[in-house]
């Protein structure tokens, strides 16, 4: 894979196109944790040394092709600009035949942030004519997005048809780390995975079986669990549509030998800023939604963990951002560093939240390697050649 670091490559005065993910977590307009920011320092700094004019592409959220205020990149630009110590240009002008004027009149050295690319639709479409209209606006493409490297969208795959394409530095730091723990993994291996993306990760769980000796599905995963299995989730998060994946799991679970658990008890409750009453699992009401995980469920994932050599972990247990629900969250923390701190235990995590919730109970240190990504990094531990990675290959 290329590297920005390659020896041959000009930067002086290019047009860089960096990829980077800005998908970072926000409550009422406010950024609550930077490291997905803080961890395209290096690449942008090296970019600005070497006087190259910087485009920042990113998304954050899911606005699925519609422009939507609160999915604006403007405050992150403020918080780069910020961390970075340098101005960053923030252009929300609509991508067009004027924006390679814009773009070639800042200076060498300077940085300028597009609005959320995922406001196109044709981005997530990976269409053809998107791409090479957004290959235009540059000279090199750099990926720093490791992040976003399972998505085939134009900004992340299509666009490296059109133009020299090459990896930054945090891509190539996620990449090598992940490369020495997927040599490093002893059995048994555990996979926890919660968090509130069930769209996207129903279906890596049911691919990962086949790689693990135990999966702990937690979070609003647990809960499409829970719902498909006869069990009353009242008003928690969970659509539709999932019966026939989650048989597919429970089927797969017992040809490969591998043991699913999601819980056995909860907290709910009727407000996502009100308190937790723990509850057994059949006994939620039509009014509760399930917020975290209960002290049964908590025993038996130390239990796993006691009985593990690997640990991957992805997803909070529950609404962590209510520390009335942030129980469960810091508890699986807390046994995972337990454990570590004990044993040889190999501990990975990854994806934003996880990262967010790492480094709000300062846990950083408890774990071999905490990566960026999420869906990505689940996707890597299947052993799937990414769209973002084989595009740079
Ligand atoms: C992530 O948070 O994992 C990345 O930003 C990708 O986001 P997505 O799941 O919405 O594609």
């Amino acid at each position: 894979m290329n590297s920005i670091l390659n020896q041959n490559l000009v930067l002086k005065g290019k047009k860089i196109i960096l990829r980077v993910d800005l998908n970072v977590p926000m409550k009422n307009g406010s950024i609550t944790e930077v490291s997905r920011i803080v961890k395209i320092l290096p690449t942008l700094r090296l970019l600005i040394e070497k006087e190259s004019k910087i485009v920042i592409l990113s998304h954050i959220g899911r606005p699925k092709g519609k422009i939507i205020n609160g999915m604006s990149l403007e405050p992150i630009s403020k918080k780069l600009s910020n961390l970075l110590n340098k101005e960053v240009l923030f252009n929300k002008n609509e991508i067009n035949e004027k924006t390679l004027i814009e773009i070639n009149k800042i200076p060498n050295g300077s940085v300028m942030m597009m609005e959320n690319i995922r406001f196109y639709e044709k981005e997530e479409q990976n269409d053809d004519s998107f791409s090479k209209k957004i290959s235009n606006l540059g000279d090199i493409y750099v990926n720093d997005a490791f992040s976003c490297s399972h998505r085939a969208h134009s900004s992340i795959e299509g666009i490296t048809k059109y133009i020299p394409s090459y990896c930054g530095l945090q891509f190539i730091e996620e990449i090598n780390a992940l490369k020495k723990i997927t040599s490093k993994i002893t059995k048994p291996v555990t996979c926890i995975i919660g968090g509130s993306k069930i769209s996207t990760k129903i279906k890596i769980i049911s691919n990962l079986i086949k790689n693990f000796d135990n999966i702990i599905i937690i979070g609003g995963m647990g809960n499409a669990m829970l719902k498909n299995t006869g069990i009353n989730i009242g008003k928690s998060v969970c659509d539709d549509g999932y019966k026939d994946l989650v048989e597919e799991i429970l089927k797969k679970s017992k040809i490969h030998n591998c043991q699913i658990y999601y819980p056995l008890d909860v907290v709910v409750s009727k407000e996502l800023n009100g308190n937790g009453t723990i509850k057994e699992i059949n006994e939620v009401n039509n009014d509760e939604m399930i917020l975290d995980i209960g002290p049964k469920t908590i025993a038996k994932i130390k239990n796993i963990v006691d009985n593990s050599n690997t640990v991957l972990w992805n997803g909070p247990a529950g609404y962590f951002e209510n520390p009335n629900f942030a129980n469960g969250t810091k508890e699986i923390l807390e046994i995972i560093a337990n454990k570590r701190s004990k044993d040889k235990i190999y501990a990975v995590a990854g994806g934003g939240e996880t990262v967010a919730v790492i480094n709000k109970f300062n846990k950083l240190d408890s774990f071999n390697f905490v990566s960026t990504a999420g869906g990505a990094f689940l996707e890597y531990l299947e052993g799937k050649e990414l769209p973002g990675i084989k595009a740079l290959n």
